[in-house]
Parts: C-alpha cells; structure tokens; sequence
C-alpha cells in the first residue's frame, strides 16, 4: 500500500539498543558466576571465544553513559543465568544480583527503561550436564530463576522477555554452539526440549502477572517472513509449511497455548512430536504475554521439498540453511543484496513480517533486534565511518513508519547492538554496535569505546522521535 501520508513514530516510543550477557560482559568466571553451555563450548577455530568480549561487566558505567548521550530511551540487555545461580539452581549467588542491581539503577539514573531478557543461548553449565533442556526438571530450575529475578528486580524493571530466540536454538544449535552430539535422535530431543522451554515460558509469564501485576512480558523469538520461490502453488504451501515451523509454532504458542496444527503435523509426520505430560496444555494456556517482541534480520525463501537431495541448499550463510524433505526446500532471493556475511537485506520484509505478526495476534510489538554486521575500520584519525549501517537502519526504520501507517501497534526498537560484542558464531571482528569496542579478535588492546558515525545518525534519529530519517 502506498501512503501519501505517514503516521509519525507514537510519543514515548522506546528507541533502544540490545546486548546479551554472554556476548557482551565478559568477566565469564568471576564474582561468582558459573560456567554456562556457551563458555564451555567448543569455539568455531579462528575467533574469539566470550571470556572478556567487551568487558562491559567492568565498563557498564561509560557504556551507560554512552548510551545516554546517544539519547536510548530503552536498553534490552539479558541476565546471564550462571551469574545468579552458578549451578542453576539451588544456591544463589548474591554478587550476581549485586552486578544487575547496580546496573539497573545506573540506567534508572538516565531515565533509560530497562527490558531484561532472562535467557539468551546461556544455560547454566551444571543444568546442561544434568541433560538441559531435555531433562523436565530445567523447567522448574527456570521457574525458580524467574522468581528470582522478579523479586529482586521487579520494583524496577517493567519489560521482561522469556527466552531470546527459542526457534533458533532448535532450528540452528549447530551454530549457536548448543547441539550436544550425544543426543541418540538430535530432531526428536530437540523437539521435546522446545516443549519444555515453551512449558518454563508459560509458567514464567503466569509467575511475572502473578508477582508483578504492573509489569509486562513477552516472548522472543527470531520471526521473518517466508516468500515463496515461485507463483507456483506448490511453492507457496513450503513457505506455508516453513513458516508455520520457523514462526508460528513458536507465536502460536505463547499467545494462544496450543500448537500451530501445521507444525504439528510435521512433527507427527517426522516423529518429533515431543511427550506431553497431564496439565501441560493447561499451563501453556494460562500463561498469557502483553506483547511480543521478535528479532528481525532477514527474510527466508524456500520452494518445494524435491526430495532429490538438494532440499538443504541454502542462501548464503550456515546460520541460515534451510530446506527439509517433504516440508520445504531452501532457495536464494535473486530480488535481495547481502551482507559482506552473506545475509540477506531484506527492508521491505520487515513491514510484511510486523503487518503478518500484528494480524496474526493483535499485540504490541517491539522489534528487540535487528542490524547489520560488518568489518567495520578505526580510521588513523580515530574516526568510525559507518554509511552501510546508518543505510541499513534508515531503510528498515522506514518500513516500522509504514508498517505503522497500516495500523501495526509499535512500541519499540532495539537493533543489534548498543556497544560492539562477539558475535555468537563469527568472533568480534564481526561488529554491530553504534560504538566501536577496540579490541581485535585475539588481541584485546585498550577495549577503548569510541563513537561511530552511525551513533551520531541514531542520536538525531531519536532527538526527532524519527523524523529525521
Ligand atoms: C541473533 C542473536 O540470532 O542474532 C544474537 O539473538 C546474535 O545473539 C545476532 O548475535 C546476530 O548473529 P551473529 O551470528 O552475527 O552474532
């Protein structure tokens, strides 16, 4: 639809910035902390691992100070579990609650909202050596966690998110670094493990109402739209079929506590179909979000499964393949550029995917990621010349205004990320941030913070609520 006039950005919108814990503090084994699935991962050869990353658990004051100056109204940051409880459960580590206490009321300070993600890819090591996620008494560990950190934090923090990306820890846990190679029948456990996590959701949301009554909490997924490969009808049922797999079972799930019936029947089908134990669809349905949030990088393209072998062709990067037999068959965009990492640039798919998720459930949305990753340089002059991501963010920026023009309730943006931080399979030298960390992958030189052109491009952005793109 074209608009000949656009609705400005709502008054209060959150214009923010995300990070992660394990990507971003560093600081892995101190104070405290236990060791998480990611630190003890074996790390893709030539990049960093997350021991120091940018050193924000040292830093968090001047990287807070930064982001005020840059004007962030919010900031999505997760709570590294391993920090509160070392073992995951059990015994809680009161320097772990010192560190996101004090951090909170540094951000409080600038008036800078927090929206704390309670689990982004780091599962407590201990939890994972007793069968993580596959094991149904990590639920109840999350539970206890999600009490924690309501008790402790809820005077303050008034936007929660669950769990970051759970479709991707069961569509790619290859290159998260979380696919344990003892698994016997790796889809079937995957699968039963995604059943537990949605079950430690929907009792997370139920336990935040509860405690909480003024706060809000929602899911995070990865969400993208899914374009058929061709007209054909047998193209579009695949992308129906990938989409109701990628997306919906995921949405469907939090907001309405059943199983999206096409993703069920490919579970069927395949024989993933997880074990559902009495009063567990009860759960699923109590638990209730005030909004979804998502992460939006790119969209996908599949055609039809041809079973001839190829259906695992992929579009350009190995978080992304895609293609299954009998389901859907992974093809490349001829219509769409790509990063220099091989990702997809797809603006106008974003508008799609905020009209196709607002449609779908009629809930507020906040895009809790989304932003370009590059080699960006430090200039002899000390400077950050970064036109590919403020051209990046302009166009996709663009499409939040238009999709709000078609009526989709936005309330924030956080993009990917605040402050440069190690990428979860591509090291540091693959950056994101409105402000450059000096750090080289394996040399950790003086992690100086230095401003890019793109911060000072944000800063007006938010200054104008937007109307200076
Ligand atoms: C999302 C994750 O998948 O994408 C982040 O939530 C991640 O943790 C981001 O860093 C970008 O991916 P990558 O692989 O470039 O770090």
């Amino acid at each position: 639809m074209l608009h000949q006039q656009l609705t400005p950005f709502p008054q209060n919108f959150l214009w923010g910035a995300s990070t992660s814990a394990y990507q971003f503090e560093g600081a892995w084994n101190l104070d405290g902390k236990g060791p998480s699935v990611i630190d003890m991962a074996n790390h893709v050869e030539g990049v960093t691992d997350f021991k120091v990353a940018s050193d924000h658990y040292h830093k968090y004051k001047e990287d807070i100070a930064l982001m005020a100056e840059m004007g962030m109204k919010a900031y999505r940051f997760s709570i590294s579990w391993s920090r509160i409880y070392p073992q995951g459960a059990g015994e809680l580590n009161p320097k772990g609650i010192q560190f996101y206490n004090d951090l909170i009321d540094e951000l409080l300070k600038y008036k800078i909202e927090p929206i704390v993600t309670m689990y982004h890819f780091d599962l407590p090591y201990a939890l994972e050596q007793q069968g993580g996620w596959s094991n149904r008494s990590t639920v109840d560990a999350f539970e206890q966690y999600a009490r924690t950190l309501f008790q402790h934090f809820g005077d303050r923090v008034k936007y929660w998110l669950t769990i970051n990306e759970q479709n991707m820890l069961i569509l790619h846990p290859g290159s998260i670094g979380t696919l344990n190679d003892q698994m016997a029948d790796p889809q079937k456990e995957l699968y039963q493990q995604n059943h537990h996590m949605l079950v430690a959701q929907a009792k997370a949301m139920s336990l935040c109402h509860q405690i909480l009554p003024q706060a809000k909490i929602g899911p995070a997924p990865n969400i993208g739209v899914i374009y058929p490969a061709s007209s054909k009808p047998e193209d579009t049922l695949a992308a129906d079929n990938y989409a109701a797999i990628r997306n919906w079972l995921y949405l469907d799930m939090a907001v309405y506590g059943r199983y999206n019936h096409i993703a069920w029947s490919y579970l069927l089908e395949k024989g993933y179909a997880p074990i559902i134990e009495d009063g567990d669809m009860d759960i699923l349905a109590a638990g209730k979000p005030d909004f979804i949030a998502f992460n939006y990088y790119t969209s996908q393209t599949v055609g039809e499964s041809l079973n001839d072998g190829n259906d695992f062709s992929h579009t350009g990067d190995q978080h992304e393949i895609v293609g299954e037999p009998g389901a859907y068959r992974g093809s490349v965009n001829p219509h769409l550029q790509k990063t220099e990492f091989g990702w997809e640039i797809d603006p106008v798919g974003f508008r799609s995917t905020l009209r196709q998720i607002y449609s779908r459930y009629r809930l507020p949305l906040i895009v809790t990621e989304n932003g370009l990753g590059a080699f960006d340089k430090l200039e002899e002059d000390g400077t950050v010349n970064d036109p590919y991501r403020i051209e990046f963010f302009r166009k996709h920026i663009e499409q939040i205004q238009l999709a709000i023009t078609d009526g989709v309730e936005v309330f924030g943006f956080c993009p990917w990320s605040a402050v440069d931080l190690v990428s979860t399979h591509q090291g540091s030298s693959k950056r994101y941030g409105f402000i450059y960390v000096d750090r080289e992958e394996f040399d950790l030189k003086d992690l100086l913070r230095i401003r890019k052109h793109s911060f000072y491009w944000y800063q007006q952005l938010i200054q104008t609520n937007g109307q200076s793109l």
